[in-house]
């Protein structure tokens, strides 16, 4: 399909007004901004290199310079771990895959990475495709009509995850599980600073609470999960059977039992959150680009008529990966990515001192004037192989870059497409009059109040 030569007019989707100047330090610690992390940002940020602010005797410094970037993920990576704050934020998971630093990251790593490899990835391609064919069976009898389907991407990712990771059996059902999962993230975006600033218990408000229940509702059935599993004579042979055993093999019980858990909330949590609102994003920009949804969802209903196995469908999603990954650039599901400097480093001509908190904030990077043509409007040709080889490798990073870089990464976007190209392929989804599509984030990059959108079967 020669999409290129066509033309599309340029479409700038929702995102939050940019500001005049910063806001105001006492709103970022205590006002709405404190609550949306998208919200603080002016419009010099989104041009300048770095924007620094200091809060509290703290510094902190975003940074916008793909250079510096590959520097602080990849170059002089040992001398940014992550925040020894985030600790605070977030124990539940600081002891799995995304908190361990060191050595603990290393092996963990190195354990877990042949479950994600592009050929591994392989086991999973009929998950995927079964969960979406079962949901996009569950709409026919909805359609036409208004689906929130932000909130139907989250069940059939943690759907997927479930099945992929914990053969289908954690005790926890998707909704219930959804609902303490978003109160435990939105009640750790609540204390991010202030915990940062180790200011946390100066705040103990509602949602920061029900954040707190969130996180102790997940870590007592996740408990009873792994437990149920250890004393099972024949478990599955799944992700988490082998790294209960593997961390029993390596560790005394009490601290196997805290990793396991650890890596088990971290996995149900990163591995379907962030991939349902990439769906949920992709499904906005589509509906309100008629022509490019047709594109796409022709790929689909060939890709899918031509038969074969599900690797052989997602080789044919050509353009449908444009979409996503230019999805992915406008709505990264990961906003921010944070680091505390060990000692001084030089980045550019930016001095940083031991201490220092460094910012590397895709929201931000992936629509940067200095770094992208008209960054705010949604053209997926950006994404087209010449256009790519133009881009520094680390000016786009939806994924993290360097060795921390999503472990996750090719099972989200193989999940993604298919799940993207089943529903394209017998949908249609266009706007609901009179919404207003609002961005926020706590932690995660989601549409505020889900993403309602009218679903009609194709003709
Ligand atoms: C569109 C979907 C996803 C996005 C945008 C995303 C984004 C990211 C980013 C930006 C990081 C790096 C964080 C940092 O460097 O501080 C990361 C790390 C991680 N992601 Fe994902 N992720 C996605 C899906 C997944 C999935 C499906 C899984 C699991 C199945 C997963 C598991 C993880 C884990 C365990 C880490 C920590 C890796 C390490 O530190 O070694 N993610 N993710």
């Amino acid at each position: 399909m020669n999409v290129q030569a066509i033309d599309t007019p340029a479409f700038r989707p929702a995102a939050p007004a940019r500001l005049d100047r910063p806001v105001s330090k006492l709103s970022q610690l205590f006002g709405a901004a404190s609550r949306d992390m998208v919200k603080w940002w002016p419009a010099d940020s989104f041009r300048d290199l770095t924007t620094t602010r200091v809060i509290l005797g703290t510094t902190y410094h975003a940074i916008n310079d793909p250079e510096a970037v590959r520097r602080v993920l990849l170059d002089n990576v040992g001398n940014y771990p992550k925040p020894g704050p985030l600790r605070r934020v977030f124990p539940l998971i600081m002891d799995g895959l995304f908190g361990a630093e060191g050595a603990a990251w290393r092996s963990q790593r190195r354990l877990m990475a042949p479950v994600f490899t592009p050929a591994a990835i392989q086991d999973f391609l009929p998950i995927f495709a079964a969960v979406a064919k079962g949901t996009a069976g569950n709409w026919e009898a909805q359609t036409p009509g208004a689906i929130d389907v932000a909130a139907a991407a989250t069940r059939a990712t943690f759907d997927v995850i479930s099945r992929a990771l914990f053969s289908a059996e954690h005790g926890l059902a998707g909704d219930e599980a959804a609902r303490n999962v978003a109160a435990m993230l939105a009640g750790v975006g609540e204390i991010g600073i202030m915990a940062f600033l180790g200011l946390s218990q100066f705040r103990p408000s509602r949602r920061a609470r029900a954040g707190r229940r969130g996180e102790a509702f997940l870590t007592e059935r996740i408990t009873a999960f792994i437990a149920q599993r250890q004393a099972d004579p024949s478990p599955p042979a799944d992700f988490m059977t082998r790294l209960i055993d593997a961390f029993a093999a390596d560790h005394p019980p009490k601290e196997a039992a805290k990793l396991a858990l650890s890596n088990a909330v971290t996995f149900l949590v990163a591995g379907h959150e962030t991939t349902a609102n990439a769906l949920a994003w992709t499904l906005y920009l589509l509906s309100e680009q008629p022509q490019v949804q047709t594109w796409a969802a022709q790929e689909a209903q060939l890709a899918l008529a031509a038969g074969g196995g599900p690797d052989e469908i997602l080789g044919r999603l050509v353009y449908l990966r444009w979409v996503l990954e230019e999805a992915l650039r406008l709505y990264p599901p990961a906003p921010r990515i944070d680091r505390q400097a060990l000692a001084d480093d030089q980045l550019g001509d930016l001095a940083v001192r031991k201490g220092d908190y460094i910012g590397v904030w895709p929201w931000v990077l992936h629509r940067h004037a200095a770094l992208w043509d008209n960054p705010d409007a949604f053209d997926p040709e950006r994404f087209a192989p010449e256009a790519r080889a133009a881009q520094h490798r680390f000016q786009y990073i939806p994924f993290g870059a360097g060795p921390r870089t999503c472990i996750g990464a090719q099972f989200a976007t193989a999940e993604a497409l298919l799940v993207l190209a089943a529903w394209l392929a017998r949908f249609e989804f266009a706007p609901v009059p009179g919404h207003q599509v609002e961005v926020t984030s706590d932690l995660a990059l989601r549409p505020r109040g889900g993403m309602p959108l009218i679903v009609s079967r194709r003709p």
